[in-house]
């Protein structure tokens, strides 16, 4: 939500400022700017819309913007004050010598700027961040030391926030602090990165350190400093980041959703790699710390998570109480902390988050932490402040993920819960050895499964030209799949903006058939199985009131031709698995349809992949 980047050192700032920021769009799209110090001045360039805004705004000054070595950059995902170029990122105080850009919440802000407003603070613009601009501006004014004032100001400020601050007076410095925002200095020679997110700067350096809450860092060129709020001086713990430049780049496809959908084979090898070593052995998940004692005593499992993770963790729930004979809860984020929840030390707590920057996830996890519940976390970042806050952590490896809409974490995650599933069940001897070594078979077959979806893709392009007008769209399925429709629907009206719902087949009859007519799409999820017979009854209660009905199946029943208008295959699956493998025609229907449509595949609008404010 909102990417930070910063540059000091010896190049020109302008380029790597805005590769930075091409790099983290992820985050956030509404607007965008730098600041940068000229001939000892600091200047602030901005542009409401797109990266390329400021990008044409930029080129039109570049031979002077270029003479800088240092600059901070911003790309907003708006919290406070419209997305327009007066609350774009940098913020600035009365005189203009200081620059700031924010990630997060300044939850005191309307105090802390009327108290600034009488001490003659004239605010341009309606953000909270522009609060923190005059406060380290009028702090500077009393010590004339850059990091005394951000230490001083820090102290005054309630919320979260990873900032980058630069001054005029202090023409070879950056401060970087955070608490609760994200926030990494990346190192090269005789220069400094920092940025919000890997990827902004692993093209120049892959030497990092990671900021705690209330750290600050000092940097100049030459030299870095690390302190804490209370001027102590802390050893920087310098890291290797486990990336690769290459993780961003298209590869030849038109969309980034494109290429993580292609990548869902490969990335199903990898979770199952050294964990899922033979059919008849069992599942190794060292990543799992809690004792065999306390997995055979565990009496529920909670799970938290927001979005696609949120149902990647409703299939979770489904194999853990198969398999394990546990109870799982599976809730919102953002519901379980603001209630009462009831969890103790034999309660595991799983956190499911493809970012691992989630506030609100984060958030649930220190509540049940707190409790004293173990904290497993399953995510796609093990550099995340969520990793960090593990007791087990799970890392999905799915390989960065730069489209807004998740796709491969999904798969990733789903995956996991598979393996932690037949884990815990082999610890607890919950269900017999030969269903789970049937499943185990089933997982290995998948990726091959997927790639056969993957290379018959022209019923999904059929059925997305025939729907993409539509206004909305209905996904039906019970069981294991229920979830699969949801996060159908949920990539549909995440990249497309049609009206998608997923409902479990038996609710259809109970308030959404009366929206049934004859143009109300509606997908049923048909997989072979417990549940196949219900559905089609229910899909044959959705046809009688004129619905255009679309099949998902891998059944080869002649009769669904005279019922489906449109019938996309998938392979032979276990129902069990059926959701990992269900999900990717759901995928590449939801892309297709946005593509026809002309829609900003990787961008959506409103959203912002990494949601780092609660
Ligand atoms: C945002 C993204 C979603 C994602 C959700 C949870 O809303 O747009 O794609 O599912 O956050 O993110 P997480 O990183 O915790 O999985």
């Amino acid at each position: 939500m909102c990417g930070i980047v910063g540059y000091i050192g010896n190049k020109s700032a302008l380029d790597i400022l805005l590769d930075g920021l091409t790099n983290l769009e992820y985050r956030g799209y509404d607007s965008a700017g730098i600041a940068v110090n000229v001939d000892n001045q600091v200047e602030l360039y901005k542009a409401e819309g797109k990266l390329q805004n400021l990008k044409d705004v930029t080129a039109l000054n570049r031979a002077h913007i270029e003479k800088s070595t240092i600059g901070i950059g911003h790309i907003r995902w708006a919290t406070h004050g419209a997305p327009t170029k007066t609350n774009a990122h940098p913020h600035s105080c009365n005189c203009g010598r200081v620059a700031i850009v924010h990630n997060g919440i300044i939850e005191n802000y309307k105090e802390l700027r009327a108290k600034l407003e009488k001490q003659g603070c004239v605010f341009r613009s309606q953000t909270d961040t522009e609060t923190v601009a005059h406060l380290i501006a009028s702090k500077f004014a009393n010590t004339k030391d850059l990091a005394e004032a951000v230490k001083l100001a820090s102290k005054e400020i309630e919320g979260a926030y990873a900032l980058c601050v630069i001054h005029q007076d202090v023409k070879d410095t950056i401060i970087a602090t955070r608490r609760n925002a994200p926030l990494l200095v990346g190192i090269g020679e005789g220069e400094y990165y920092i940025a919000s997110d890997v990827p902004a700067i692993i093209k120049y350096t892959k030497k990092a350190m990671y900021l705690d809450d209330n750290q600050i860092a000092v940097l100049t060129p030459n030299s870095m400093k690390l302190i804490d709020i209370d001027n102590n001086a802390l050893t920087p713990k310098i890291e290797e980041l486990p990336w690769e430049p290459v993780a961003l780049s298209k590869m030849g496809y038109k969309h980034f959703m494109l290429k993580e959908i292609h990548e869902q084979p490969n990335v199903v090898r990898n979770v199952l790699a050294g964990k899922l070593r033979a059919i008849d052995e069992n599942v190794i998940l060292n990543e799992v710390t809690l004792d065999k004692d306390r997995i055979k005593n565990l009496n529920r499992i909670q799970i938290v998570a927001c979005g696609t993770s949120l149902h990647a963790a409703m299939v979770g729930k489904y194999i853990i109480e198969q398999y394990c004979g546990i109870v799982v809860d599976v809730e919102p984020s953002s519901e379980y902390i603001y209630r009462k929840t009831i969890t103790d030390k034999n309660t595991l707590v799983i956190g499911v988050s493809q970012s691992g920057e989630t506030a609100d996830t984060i958030t649930a996890i220190r509540q049940a932490k707190s409790k004293g519940s173990h904290i497993l976390i399953i995510t796609n970042r093990p550099d995340s402040t969520m990793a960090r806050e593990a007791d087990s952590l799970i890392p999905v490896s799915a390989g960065i993920e730069v489209s807004v809409a998740a796709t491969k974490s999904y798969m990733a995650q789903v995956i996991s819960f598979y393996l932690l599933a037949i884990y815990m069940a082999e610890i607890k001897g919950s269900v017999a050895v030969q269903d789970l070594e049937r499943l185990k078979k089933e997982l290995v077959l998948l990726p091959q499964k997927i790639e056969k979806v993957l290379s018959h893709k022209e019923d999904v392009q059929v059925c997305a030209r025939k729907f993409a007008n539509s206004k909305d769209f209905i996904f039906i399925a019970r069981g294991i799949n229920f979830p699969t429709a949801l996060e159908g629907a949920l990539k549909l009206k995440e990249i497309s903006y049609i009206n998608a719902t997923g409902y479990t087949a038996g609710e259809l009859k109970h308030g959404p058939i009366a929206m049934l007519d004859e143009s109300m799409p509606v997908l049923s999820i048909l997989v072979k199985g417990g549940v196949y017979e219900k559905i089609l009854s229910n899909s044959e209660e959705a046809k009688a009131r004129n619905a255009r009905m679309i099949a998902l199946t891998n059944s080869e029943d002649t009769k669904l031709t005279d019922l489906f208008e449109c019938i996309i295959r998938i392979p032979e699956i276990d129902e069990m698995l059926s959701p990992a493998l269900a999900i990717v025609p759901l995928q590449l229907l939801a892309y297709y349809i946005s593509e026809f449509l002309g829609k900003d595949v990787d961008q959506p609008r409103n959203l912002a992949k990494s949601v780092t404010v609660e």
